[in-house]
């Protein structure tokens, strides 16, 4: 028996109940993982709404560190080991989970379970958005929105590592504040009309080859409006609600761009890319490249709260929810 969180019906946090759940013993290929710390992800909130629908009842939730605690047949893992996971199954948000052991991925000695969980998700994201959908160099500018949120802080710091200049929007001046302690070069109130006249100013008139927008219908138009003619937008979340439909003339309007709407998914799609992907972000929180920002921290049965406060623009870096542990 083990206690999950599930979803029985589209809506708001109040849908997510905790629920007393049958666990069987792991089959062949799987694990089953106690977990110690569970990472909140925006598109929890996407999952749990009906923007991406899924089949329901269902649980929820898509990454956890912990320690394996049985094993089903072929298993590369023991008993006892320390593991994380992301991108394998939903159905996180529980004390206990069965995964296929494909997609879970040692803990290297020195990372604590939270900072595993907190994270792997957004680290891999931002490990395939610069160095494999476009490889940022010394010297390239991009602008990348909601610099302060989790993906964001983690993104500032590994860019600035790469030698990129990056310039961050956020909400708040607090916010402000925190992104230029991690690796952005400048931030810019995105509630202030003119931003986009800034990043001109910023880059002497040249805007940008890149631009990575996670914000979506809010900011879509205006992060086109950034890029440099032949220039890649890379539309990667909705946080504001979906983009909107796109005519392709505003592309060619722009000077030739270039768009694409990747998921993390299809790049840790096969065991290798998994693997080299949460080694290379283990790497970088050992090696001081990242330091990870656990902001918040919510005991497992106040999920509700947890989703109602990343959706409100109340929480800063990486959100946590905490399984009791007997
Ligand atoms: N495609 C992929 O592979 C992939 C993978 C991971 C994450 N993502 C996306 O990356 C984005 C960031 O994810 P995260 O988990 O790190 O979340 P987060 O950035 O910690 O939280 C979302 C942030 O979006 C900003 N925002 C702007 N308008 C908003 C609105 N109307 N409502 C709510 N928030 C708004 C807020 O920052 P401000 O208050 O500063 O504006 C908020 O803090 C999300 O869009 C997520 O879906 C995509």
């Amino acid at each position: 028996m083990t206690r999950a969180v599930e979803v029985t019906v589209a809506g708001g946090p109040e849908v997510m109940q905790l629920v007393d759940r049958d666990l069987p013993d792991p089959g062949p290929g799987q694990v089953r993982v106690a977990n110690r710390a569970i990472g909140l992800n925006y598109i929890d909130t996407y999952h749990r709404s009906g923007l991406y629908p899924l089949p329901l009842p269902s649980g929820i939730g898509l990454e956890g560190a912990g320690v394996v605690q049985a094993v089903g047949e072929d298993g590369e893992f023991q008993v006892g080991d320390r593991v994380a996971y992301c991108a394998a199954t939903i159905g996180a948000y529980a004390e206990a989970v069965n995964l296929p052991a494909e997609r879970v991925v040692p803990i290297p000695d020195g990372v604590d379970f939270d900072t595993a969980a907190a994270v792997l998700l957004k680290g891999a994201t931002v490990e395939y958005l610069l160095q494999r959908l476009f490889t940022l160099r010394p010297g390239h500018r991009t602008l990348f929105h909601a610099a302060a949120g989790g993906v964001g802080l983690l993104f500032g710091q590994w860019a600035a590592a790469l030698g990129a200049e990056v310039i961050g929007t956020v909400s708040t001046e607090g916010k402000r504040e925190l992104a230029l302690a991690h690796g952005y070069s400048h931030c810019l109130l995105s509630g202030e009309h003119g931003w986009v006249d800034e990043v001109r100013r910023l880059t002497d008139g040249e805007m940008l080859p890149v631009v990575y927008d996670g914000v979506g219908a809010a900011t879509f138009y205006q992060s086109l409006d950034c890029l440099a003619p032949r220039g890649l937008m890379v539309s990667f979340g909705n946080a504001s609600g979906s983009p909107p439909a796109l005519d392709l003339q505003q592309l060619s309007q722009r000077g030739s761009l270039f768009i694409t709407r990747p998921t993390l998914f299809s790049y840790v799609a096969t065991r290798e890319d998994m693997r080299a992907c949460a080694a290379a972000v283990f790497d970088r929180v050992l090696d001081g490249t990242l330091r990870v920002e656990i902001a918040q921290r919510y005991p497992l049965v106040e999920v509700q709260r947890a989703h109602a406060e990343l959706e409100a623009r109340r929480t800063v870096g990486s959100s946590l929810l905490i399984p009791q542990v007997d």
